[in-house]
């Protein structure tokens, strides 16, 4: 079964409560959804294999650490993964970025795919996804499928509200895939919106409602 870090480092829930408050206009969601992603960056990176190499500093020669092992790849779920990205680039300049268009059917709430473009060589990454919302989970399991269809054997999946039945959901669909998160709600309410959640991220980050 694929662990979940619950990030609740006080930065991180103080951000995400002004996030909530239906106030909160798209400039400043979105300035804190990149903010919130950046700190995530450096807990989901905390595992990073490490090697040591030789420098020379302007006092002497010496041995100093360095990551090193599979190249990285981020993969927003569209529309709103989209908002998590600059925060992960910022502190991985160097990283890939593919993209996964997904949208849930108002009336299925199943997540129905119109676009995938990922990095030619994204089956030798290790593949971070990014989406703001885990509720049934259907977004990103079937964006975690698509993603191993393509080769993919490395993946994390980073959210930053979810509830238990989309975090089962994905574990169970995906035992190997660990899950790291910021806050687990209580419950879907009928039209399998997150509760309390934030509303629909997307639409706060993209002014669209
Ligand atoms: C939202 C969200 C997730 C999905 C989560 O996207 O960004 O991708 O819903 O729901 P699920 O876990 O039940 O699948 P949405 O379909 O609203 O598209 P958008 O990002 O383009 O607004
Ligand atoms: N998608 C959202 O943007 N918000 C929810 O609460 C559920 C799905």
């Amino acid at each position: 079964m694929g662990q979940v870090h619950v990030l609740d480092h006080p930065l991180i829930q103080h951000k995400l409560t002004l996030m909530r408050q239906v106030e909160t206009g798209a400039k400043d969601f979105r300035e804190l959804l990149s903010e919130i992603a950046t700190l995530m960056c450096y807990e989901v990176t905390r595992d990073l294999p490490m090697e040591e190499i030789e420098i020379e500093t302007p006092i002497c020669k010496c041995k100093s650490k360095v990551i090193t092992g599979k190249k990285l790849g981020i993969v927003p779920i569209l529309r709103a993964g989209l908002g998590m990205v600059d925060g992960f680039v910022n502190l991985i300049p160097t990283c890939k970025v593919g993209h996964i268009g997904l949208y849930r059917d108002p009336e299925t709430h199943k997540p129905v795919e119109y676009y995938c473009k990922l990095p030619p060589d994204v089956e030798e990454r290790e593949i971070i996804v990014v989406d703001p919302m885990l509720a049934t989970g259907g977004s990103s399991s079937d964006a975690i499928t698509m993603l191993k269809q393509r080769g993919c054997k490395y993946i994390k999946l980073v959210c930053l509200v979810g509830v238990p039945e989309g975090i089962q959901k994905v574990q169970h669909d995906h035992p190997d895939v660990e899950i790291y998160i910021a806050a687990v709600d209580e419950k879907l309410n009928e039209n399998k919106y997150i509760v309390p959640g934030l509303g629909d991220a997307g639409d706060r980050i993209f002014g669209t409602k």
